[in-house]
This record gives structure tokens, C-alpha cells and sequence, in this order.
């Protein structure tokens, strides 16, 4: 069934004067219609078929009006032939009632678009031509956005590869650099080890100060190139874990203990309430979990403020939260500072102590905790009221491993 409503949506574009095609073999016709559409449109004649379609080799109309009745072809068998090469031209046909099965046959095979049965009235014929033009711009417009759609989609997905084998690129040097710098880090690391430890001689003045700082240095050095290599392990979903069973807060006081001079340091204290909980993981890697927690829970809080490291049974899980009471994290930044190397404010601070407030740091504490996390089946987030409203980083464990979903 072919549709004849009009459908004409309505369009906000400057709409230049549209061509119109008005064939019949009456010249009077002809002239009528002329001077009834002239003013709106740029109106063509043509009064044969024939004449017709050698106008229609030249250029595409929007409407065509032809009479049904002419010798050589009938307006419906002019219409299929304009059809084939202009789909969205509007005909309508100009017919009388004898002609009606033609026409019922003709518009079910979508040739006509509307027809005006003679004589027409001035009103209805501009109406009805009014509203063919409408929907001939309608369509057109469609088709133009639809193009343009397709184009833009193209650029896009050429984009998106480009980004991948940029993205490929990127994690390749990074791989590759953090390897071929860990090696030698380690080397200038283990020596100045030895020289500190007083092994092979006592150093004289400002020795020992000038090589403990460079061992200090150093070892930041291999801090960051861990962080990088374990994130890249995240990513490439290769962080293997070494599962064994034990106790979540004895972890934790450990790894706070690791602090301790620091947080005498800044005149912070870590207060645990954990829950003795024997717990099935990778005992080393969530070590770092609770290290990055801290850290950051140290770094975002002024000297004095208090950590506080909950911990209890939810379910099948022991979910861990690690609050303070520090400069807190914009709701629109909760989620994007987990991703890698992501850092709030003013990121040039990388040179000052990490565990200072607002010391320098990667951007990839919050990065290996999640993936920590999600490699053990867990989950993690982050809460804050706002701006030194504090923060909460949430952590939930399963009791019992199991292994993580394999990405398809
Ligand atoms: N407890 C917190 N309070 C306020 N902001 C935080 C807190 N934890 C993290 N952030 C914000 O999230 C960002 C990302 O944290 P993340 O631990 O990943 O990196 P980092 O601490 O800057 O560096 P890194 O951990 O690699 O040394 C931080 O730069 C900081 O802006
Ligand atoms: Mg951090």
C-alpha cells in the first residue's frame, strides 16, 4: 500500500525558490498553471511526454504535475520513467474520474503521488503542489543529514583505528622503556645499597647524606616503573596472582606499620577497626592496595587529621573503607580518577615527598587498586561529600577466590 498522507516535518532552513515540471498537451493548460505557480516557483513546461523527459536528461524537479490523457505516453508512464531516475521527485497527476483505475493502479505502485481530478479548483492544485514541494524539501533535507551521518560515522571510525594503533603504540614504548629501565635503576640502586651499609668503607662529610639521597631517588625511580609495569599487567589483563589464605587485618597493621615514621612525620594517625577476617588472595598485591590507600589517605589530608581504615563482613565479601578527613574529590571526579596516570589540580608537584600533603605522585595508585581489586573479583569506589568534605575509597573482597571472568 502506498502511503498518501503528507508528511512534512517542519524544516528551518532558508529555502531557495524549488523547480517545478508542469506537462500537458494543452497548451491552454499549460499557461493556467504557469501563471498560477510562477510567483512561488521556477515553473518549467513541457507539452509532450517526450518534451518532458528530455527537460527531465537536463535536471531534477521537485514536483512534476503532468495530465494523465496525452497522446504518445499517459502522465503515469511518464511518471515511472521520471521515477527510476529521480525517486524523490513528487508527482501528481491531473486526471479525470475516467481514468480512475489507472490511477488506483498507479498510485499502489508508488508512481503517483497525488492526483487532481479536472477541473481542479486554483486552491486545491496550490495546496496540493504547496504541500508536494514541502515534502520534496522534507525528504531531501533527510537525505542530506542522512549522508552527512555516514560521512561523519566514516571519520569517526577511521578515529577510533587510528587511536587503537596509536594506543598500541603507546603501551609498546611504555613496556618497552620500563623494562629497559628497571634493569639499570636496579643496578645504581643495589650500589649505593652497598655503600650506604658501610661494606666496603666509611664515607667521609656530606658523603653519606649525598648518597643516601640519591638512593632515595632511585628507589622513587623503581617505585614509578613498578607502578607503570603493573598497570601495563592490568591492562593486558596478566596480573597473575599468587592466592594463599590470610588474616585482612593483620595485612593491613602491617602495611600501616610500614608508615609509621611518616605518619609521626605529619602528626597523623591510622585508625583501624578492621575485623579479623581470614580472607583468600594475593597477599603481596593487596599489600599494595592498602599501601595506595594510605598514601593517598596521608597525601590528601593536612598534618593532625586522622585516617580511619574500617573493615567487616558484607555477605560473602569483607568490604574495606578507608575515610579521611582531607581535601575530599568533586563528585564529577570520582570515577575519572581512577583511571591511569588521571591527577587532580596541580600535577606539577612531582618532586616533593609522596607522603607531604599534596606530594608528588603518578596518577596510578588509584589505577592498580582497581585493578587489584577486579583481578580478585572485587569491586572499589569512591565517596566524598566534597571539597574538604574528606573521602571515602571503598573496597569490596570476596572471602573465597575464585577465578576472574575470562574477556572475550
Ligand atoms: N583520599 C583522597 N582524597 C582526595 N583526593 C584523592 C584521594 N585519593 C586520590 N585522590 C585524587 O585522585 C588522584 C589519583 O590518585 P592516584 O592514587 O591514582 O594517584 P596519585 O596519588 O596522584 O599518584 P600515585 O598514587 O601514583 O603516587 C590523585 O592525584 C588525587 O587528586
Ligand atoms: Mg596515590
Amino acid at each position: 500500500m502506498t502511503d498518501l498522507s503528507v508528511n512534512t516535518a517542519p524544516v528551518d532552513i532558508p529555502k531557495p525558490m524549488q523547480d517545478i515540471l508542469v506537462v500537458d498537451d494543452e497548451i491552454d493548460n499549460l499557461d493556467l498553471l504557469k501563471r498560477t505557480f510562477r510567483r512561488e516557483y521556477n515553473v518549467f513546461t513541457a507539452n509532450s511526454a517526450a518534451e518532458a523527459l528530455k527537460l527531465l536528461e537536463t535536471k531534477e524537479f521537485a514536483v512534476i504535475v503532468s495530465d494523465q490523457r496525452m497522446p504518445e505516453m499517459t502522465g503515469v508512464e511518464l511518471f515511472q520513467r521520471a521515477r527510476e531516475k529521480y525517486p524523490h521527485t513528487i508527482r501528481i497527476l491531473l486526471t479525470g474520474y475516467t481514468d480512475i483505475n489507472a490511477l488506483v493502479d498507479a498510485i499502489n505502485m508508488g508512481h503517483v503521488y497525488r492526483y487532481v481530478t479536472k477541473p481542479w479548483s486554483r486552491e486545491e492544485i496550490v495546496m496540493t503542489v504547496r504541500r508536494a514541494v514541502e515534502h520534496y524539501e522534507t525528504t531531501k533535507y533527510n537525505f542530506r543529514l542522512l549522508d552527512e551521518l555516514k560521512i561523519k560515522n566514516a571519520e569517526l571510525e577511521r578515529s577510533y583505528e587510528e587511536l587503537k594503533r596509536l594506543d598500541k603504540l603507546k603501551t609498546r614504548f611504555m613496556v618497552i622503556s620500563s623494562h629497559e629501565l628497571r634493569t639499570p635503576a636496579s643496578i645504581i640502586s643495589g650500589n649505593l645499597e652497598l655503600l650506604l651499609s658501610g661494606a666496603i668503607g666509611d664515607m667521609q662529610g656530606d658523603q653519606k647524606e649525598i648518597v643516601e639521597n640519591a638512593y632515595k631517588g632511585t628507589t622513587r625511580l623503581i617505585d614509578l616503573i613498578e607502578d607503570v609495569l603493573a598497570v601495563l599487567r592490568i591492562d593486558a589483563l596478566q596480573l597473575k596472582l599468587d592466592i594463599t589464605e590470610f588474616n585482612i587485618r593483620e595485612l593491613a597493621d602491617e602495611v600501616t606499620a610500614d608508615f609509621k615514621l611518616f605518619l609521626q612525620e605529619r602528626k597523623q594517625i591510622v585508625h583501624s577497626t578492621l575485623q579479623d577476617v581470614r580472607i583468600e588472595g594475593d597477599r603481596n598485591r593487596l599489600a599494595q592496595v592498602f599501601m595506595n590507600l594510605i598514601s593517598n589517605a596521608m597525601k590528601y589530608s593536612k598534618d593532625g587529621q586522622t585516617i580511619e581504615l574500617r573493615g567487616f563482613v558484607e555477605h560473602d565479601n569483607v568490604h574495606i573503607i578507608c575515610k579521611d578527613q582531607g581535601i575530599g574529590i568533586p563528585k564529577e571526579e570520582l570515577e575519572k580518577i581512577f583511571e591511569k596516570f588521571y591527577q587532580l589540580g596541580d600535577a606539577d608537584q612531582h618532586r616533593t615527598s609522596k607522603h607531604k600533603f599534596l606530594g608528588g605522585g603518578s596518577g596510578l595508585g588509584l589505577t592498580i587498586i582497581r585493578g587489584t581489586v577486579e583481578q580478585h573479583n572485587g569491586r572499589t569506589w569512591a565517596e566524598s561529600a566534597g571539597k574538604d568534605q574528606g573521602a571515602q575509597i571503598h573496597v569490596v573482597l570476596p572471602i573465597h577466590h575464585t577465578q576472574p571472568p575470562v574477556e572475550s
